[in-house]
């Protein structure tokens, strides 16, 4: 039996909603999906506004899964599971998604669940065209977080290494501030780093030998602020290109060496990564090569869903679902995990 699943993400600045179809084997099938950025709202303010974002939320959500609903040519009655984000995120974000979806549950009679956001990224590389079979290592890579992890099947994670202290992402983002870069950081420094000499800066690749998979990104950022305060009122682009660009190569290095390490330590030889991060060129250039030259393949989301959406939290749901792990409640009391 298959069941229509309606996905809700809305754990920070983009709302999505999709509509994906369990099957009884083999990836569920996305059958329609609809994003809002508010990239542009938030943008003037340098970053995440976190009232701005819930309101925008309330205002989007309702469309959006009309939109996803009417590609995928279902009427709302269809739907058989409302899915949501339940965390980690913004509280008042994630509320808007948990309560749009518990109303949903309610007044269809339809039973909820929700979605850990990290799974809904873990999972995404699945909708791609050569989706990556179980067993694989995950590099979870996004503003919040910074994972390497063993994935034997849906729900069946052991983490193997992440961040002491800033994420990936949170360094991208960070760095990119210091550099007089707009929100959002790291894609803004991956595009100035491209005109930019990666070997100009030496900056620390911290816990790069440190012998175990974890992470560490403040001390980076702190040599950036160094370099970034000598280069103040310098009014020479190639400069701060050249720190951009040898701060994404420190980050990216770490990374890949750390994922390399990773396949090495299980033995195996796929590699999944996921993530915003994960849409980084020159992080998906290094471990292609990496990865190449070891014998092993690296998966990908598709480009669009890299960065959060709707369709990953619907899929996650999905796959769940579809693989017994977990059964959706009747319980409609908002329930989310902002941490
Ligand atoms: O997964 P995501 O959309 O949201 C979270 O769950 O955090 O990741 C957002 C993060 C931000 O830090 C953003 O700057 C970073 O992903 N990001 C990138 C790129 N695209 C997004 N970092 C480096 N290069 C990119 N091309
Ligand atoms: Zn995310």
């Amino acid at each position: 039996m298959s069941l229509l699943v309606l996905g809700i993400e809305s754990s920070c600045d983009e709302t999505g909603v999709a509509l994906v179809r369990t099957r009884e084997h083999g990836v569920p099938e996305l059958l329609g999906q609809a994003l809002h950025s508010q990239i542009a709202m938030h943008a003037d303010y340098g970053g995440v506004v976190p009232e701005l974002a819930s309101r925008d939320h309330i205002r989007r959500i309702i469309p959006l899964a009309n939109e996803a609903l009417a590609q995928a040519g279902k009427a709302l009655e269809a739907i058989d599971v409302v899915a949501y984000t339940r965390g980690p995120g913004l509280a008042g974000a994630l509320l808007v998604g948990a309560g749009v979806a518990c109303a949903l549950g309610a007044a269809l009679a339809r039973p909820v669940l929700g979605v850990h956001h990290l799974e809904g990224h873990l999972l995404s590389p699945f909708l791609s065209a050569d989706p990556p079979e179980f067993p694989f290592v995950a590099l979870l890579v996004s503003g919040g977080h910074t994972q390497l992890m063993r994935v034997d099947g849906v729900g069946r994670y052991r983490l193997l290494g992440e961040t002491i202290d800033d994420a990936a992402g949170e360094a991208f983002d960070k760095s990119a501030k210091l550099l007089g870069l707009g929100y959002p950081g790291g894609p803004a420094l991956a595009r100035l780093a491209d005109f930019g000499d990666a070997t100009t800066y030496k900056l620390p690749r911290p816990l790069l030998h440190s012998g175990d998979l974890d992470f560490s990104f403040a001390g980076l950022k702190t040599a950036v602020l160094t370099q970034a305060r000598k280069l103040e009122g310098s009014p020479c682009e190639q400069q701060r290109a050249d720190l951009a660009a040898s701060t994404q190569a420190a980050i990216v290095e770490v990374l890949a060496k750390k994922s390399l390490k990773a396949l090495a330590q299980t033995g195996l030889d796929r590699l999944v990564v996921a993530g915003g991060v994960g849409a980084n060129r020159a992080l998906r250039e290094q471990l292609n090569a990496a990865c190449a030259a070891r014998g092993a393949r690296v998966y990908y989301p598709e480009l669009a869903l890299c960065t959060d959406n709707g369709a990953m939290i619907a899929l996650a749901a999905a796959m769940r679902l579809q693989g017994g792990v977990e059964a959706p409640n009747r319980d409609y009391a908002f329930d989310v995990k902002p941490r």
